[in-house]
């Protein structure tokens, strides 16, 4: 969820006057995980400054190591040269003014949560904006573009345009819990767990079946994964509390690998070992 900063007067006045023409050159990313990391990287690739805060201890150079290894990636396949893209990323102990605030903390990035409700809390709800990227950032070319109930026309024209200029597809969703993305996609991987927990197949056959059945690029077990098992049973909470309908309760298998400690690749075993 970007939102320009509070810290300065100066800063809001400055946006105040030059919204509509902004280039967003100075970006705050706070959360430093895998979304936050790569929304930080593709912000610095596109030649803006970032500043990159996290509060857990460690996070930011975690963050800069994986940005580091994913940018040598690119750069084999013509992208820019690591350091001088790292060059524009600053970390930062606290939060600092910029052209526009990227959250991204416990690496939700708002992928659920109601646009409305976060930009209630703040005095400038109409520069309140979901920007749902999605994971691995670097790669995949889409970003949700999530319009609160608030949000002006101003903000949202120079998000889709901020969007684009970072190499992203825009596609405007209004502000329902889980959104477009997490409608969708959350249930999928839920109904793969409950095929699972059946024991209709198993996990290797669930994949390959969604993999060569309808030619996505990875099986919605293996994606669950890659999100994070966590994150997925957080999602459809909101999903289900949001929308108040039980369809959307998480699996109990899928609580139950959490209730485990098996988080996915980041804990280094879900459906899969790592
Ligand atoms: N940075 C840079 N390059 C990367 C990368 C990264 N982090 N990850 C992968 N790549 C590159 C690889 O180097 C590789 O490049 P080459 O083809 O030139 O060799 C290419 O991407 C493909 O990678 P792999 O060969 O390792 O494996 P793959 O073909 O399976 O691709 C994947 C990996 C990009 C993750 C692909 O499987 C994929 O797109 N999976 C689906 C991911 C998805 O659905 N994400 C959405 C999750 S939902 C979300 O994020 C939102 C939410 O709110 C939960």
């Amino acid at each position: 969820m970007p939102i320009s900063t509070e810290n300065s007067k100066r800063t809001t006045a400055a946006l105040d006057v030059s919204l509509s023409g902004v280039r967003f050159e100075h970006v705050l990313v706070v959360g430093a995980g895998q979304m936050g990391g790569g929304i930080a990287q593709v912000v610095a690739a596109s030649g803006r400054r970032v500043s990159l805060h996290d509060a857990a201890p460690g996070a930011v150079d975690r963050g800069v190591e994986t940005m580091r290894k994913s940018l040598a990636k690119l750069a084999e396949k013509g992208g820019s040269q690591p350091d001088e893209v790292l060059a524009r990323v600053q970390p930062v102990d606290e939060l600092v003014p910029a052209d526009l605030m990227v959250e991204a903390v416990v690496e939700s990035n708002t992928s659920s949560i109601p646009i409305s409700s976060l930009a209630a809390v703040t005095e400038r709800p109409d520069r309140v904006i979901g920007m749902h990227f999605f994971n691995p950032v670097p790669v995949l070319k889409l970003v949700e573009v999530v319009r609160g109930r608030e949000t002006s026309d101003e903000t949202a024209e120079a998000i889709t345009e901020l969007a684009r200029e970072l190499g992203k597809t825009p596609a405007v969703a209004n502000d329902f819990p889980g959104f477009v993305s997490n409608r969708i996609l959350m249930p999928y991987i839920n109904e793969a767990v409950y095929a699972l927990q059946d024991g209709v197949a198993e996990v290797e056959s669930i994949d390959t079946i969604a993999k060569l059945g309808f030619a996505h690029p990875m099986g919605p077990l293996a994606l669950a994964d890659l999100i994070g098992l966590d994150t997925c049973v957080a999602i459809m909470k909101v999903l289900q509390k949001g929308l108040g309908d039980d369809k959307y309760a998480p699996a109990p298998l899928l609580e139950t690998y959490v209730e485990q400690g098996k988080l996915g690749r980041k804990s280094k075993e879900g459906f899969y070992i790592y």
